[in-house]
């Protein structure tokens, strides 16, 4: 009996480690930098045409490749399948077969792909046919790169068209390169499409939740960003909306303006109170947004139901008869930076060592974006008024902290942006409510939405980047710039160690190993880059300093005498 279920945990065991790699192994990464005016390699093309190849874009008539091959191989339902496990093996099946239908369109075109398609799995090929025509839209943009031109046809002061902004995945329209990105218009945020998608991650990440701590979160603090805001029309705002359990209404004019609320037997759980940090780009980009957020808020807050099914009124309710605020500050949720002011400054502290205490990077986040923009209660809106004390107040209740991903491009350790809003915004938490927040993230980019811890996160890309050869030898490639890169995403992931204590001990020395202990590496760093490999060096030395990581003694020497030798030459270069 015991053997039995010794091996059943076994088999449990391998099959969570088997489900860890092909995440890893899935995941899309960049295989080195972007090189201004020229094309993508083909074989970055294939992954990425792989990736839009499994959505479907109704508007384009086009059903996604691996559903197709479900229905064709007779699957009853593909989107129950995508929530299989990776180990499934018709999951597999389709994958591979989709992998390969892509290798022959990259080879022989449209025609080769759709007639193999159809010899090895009775795909019928007027099924399959607008989906590789729209590949083949995709890759001709690919190839055709306008950037140099339309860099210099701007400097002659020449109109360049503008372009929608988004994840190549999510809208294949951003192609061509070399243009600008036009805005959306805000009163059309978020949209239909946005919603539905929000409704979907926001869901997941309350069930996630719920999951580890048996009870939905009583508050939540959300990081919303401008550009983000745009590539998704909003499903950031969406999700802040469905949180608090209210849809979007459009007016006459077809404006999101107006608010309606769910009704908890529809919403079937608490209304979460939202607390929202946005970012000056967000501020500049969609003041009317924050308007409407601001009215949810309001709303929810007045709802005559039971103040264990709506936690906004119930804290709104506590401030007011126990904390003698008013109601419009009680309600106040919507923060930014002050009126022309960007940014939080937490990562350039960081990144300059130049903080003693932990409290003092959540301090910084507040500081810089304690700004509410909200309404007096005479109904006029206020933009940018300083409110510490609310600040404080509301991320004190604040149990969960969460930003949305949506790119492709760019993950939580490719710039210093994630930590400096998510960490800040979880560091502020941790001093206020006196406990660490727990901190996720959603991975809306595949078909099958995925919420990650912030742990989770950082290992992940720590694996399919930092330490993984595809990933490192790709930046390589690039000499000088690579090293840097490699060099921004160890300190990135510092970051995360300084403000949300969310770095394994083990990334550190692995990083170390690779990079540094590895004669031969260290020594092609060096000839690269001394300057990027001796900031490496000290950021593990910080690392150690601020107790993130406890390598042994003779380690630590050898970091120290690489750190000095690097002094010496990097002096006598200068
Ligand atoms: C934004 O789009 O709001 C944003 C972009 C980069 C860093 C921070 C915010
Ligand atoms: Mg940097």
């Amino acid at each position: 009996m015991k053997s039995k279920r010794n091996s059943s945990e076994r088999d449990a065991r391998v099959g969570q480690l088997y489900e860890q790699l092909a995440e890893i192994e899935q995941r899309l990464i960049p295989t080195g930098l972007h090189v201004f005016g020229r094309a993508a390699e083909l074989k970055e093309k294939a992954d990425l045409l792989r990736m839009v190849a499994s959505f479907d874009r109704p508007e384009q008539g086009a059903r996604a490749l691996p559903r197709l091959v479900a229905d064709a191989l007779g699957v009853e339902s593909y989107d129950a399948l995508l929530h299989e496990t990776w180990a499934s093996e018709t999951r597999q099946l389709i994958d591979g077969v989709v992998a390969e239908a892509v290798r022959w369109f990259c080879e022989d075109g449209v025609e080769t792909a759709v007639d193999w398609l159809n010899s090895q799995t009775g795909v019928d090929s007027e099924e399959s046919r607008p989906t590789f025509l729209l590949l083949a839209k995709v890759a001709e943009q690919l190839d055709a790169n306008n950037e140099i031109d339309s860099l210099v046809r701007a400097l002659r002061g020449e109109y360049i068209r503008p372009g929608p902004g988004a994840d190549i995945v999510q809208n294949p329209f951003v192609l061509p390169t070399g243009r600008n990105t036009h805005a959306v218009n805000p009163y059309s945020v978020p949209s239909q499409m946005a919603f539905a998608r929000a409704r979907h991650t926001a869901d997941a990440l309350l069930r996630r939740y719920f999951d580890e701590h048996g009870s939905y979160p009583r508050a939540l603090a959300l990081v919303l960003w401008g550009l983000d805001n745009i590539k998704t029309e909003g499903e950031g705002v969406a999700q802040a909306l469905w949180l608090l359990g209210v849809r979007p209404v459009r007016d006459a004019l077809n404006r999101a303006t107006e608010i309606e609320v769910i009704p908890l037997e529809e919403l079937g759980r608490p209304r979460i109170d939202v607390v929202m940090t946005v970012s000056g780009i967000f501020r500049d980009l969609f003041t009317p947004t924050m308007a409407l957020l601001d009215k949810a808020v309001r709303r929810v807050a007045k709802l005559d139901e039971p103040l264990d099914m709506n936690y906004v009124r119930r804290h709104v309710s506590e401030k007011i008869h126990a904390g003698g605020l008013e109601f419009d500050d009680a309600v106040t949720r919507v923060f930014s930076n002050a009126p022309g002011n960007y940014g939080t400054n937490v990562n350039f502290i960081v990144m300059q060592s130049a903080w003693e205490s932990d409290a003092t990077l959540g301090d910084l986040f507040v500081t810089r974006k304690c700004f509410a923009y909200t309404r007096d209660s005479k109904g006029r809106s206020i933009e940018g008024r300083e409110a510490r004390e609310l600040m404080d107040d509301a991320l004190s209740r604040v149990e969960a902290t969460y930003q949305n991903i949506d790119s492709f491009e760019v993950g939580i350790t490719d710039v210093d942006h994630y930590f400096e809003y998510l960490g800040g915004i979880s560091k502020a938490v941790e001093t206020r409510a006196k406990a660490r927040p727990s901190i996720y993230l959603s991975d809306s980019l595949s078909p099958q939405t995925k919420i990650r811890s912030l742990e989770e996160t950082v290992r992940l890309e720590t694996r399919a980047k930092t330490l993984n050869p595809k990933w490192y030898e790709g930046m390589l490639k690039h000499g000088f710039r690579g090293v840097a890169e490699i060099e921004n995403h160890v300190a990135n992931t510092f970051g995360w160690s300084a403000t949300a204590d969310a770095v394994d001990p083990w990334i550190y020395t692995e990083i170390c190993q690779t990079f540094l202990l590895d004669p031969m590496m260290l020594n092609r760093l060096r000839e690269l880059n001394p300057h990027s490999l001796q900031s490496l060096v000290r950021r593990l030395l910080e690392a150690h300093d601020r107790g993130y990581w406890n390598p042994n003694e003779d380690v630590l020497e050898r970091l120290r005498d690489m750190n000095e030798h690097l002094a010496n030459r990097v002096e006598r270069v200068v």
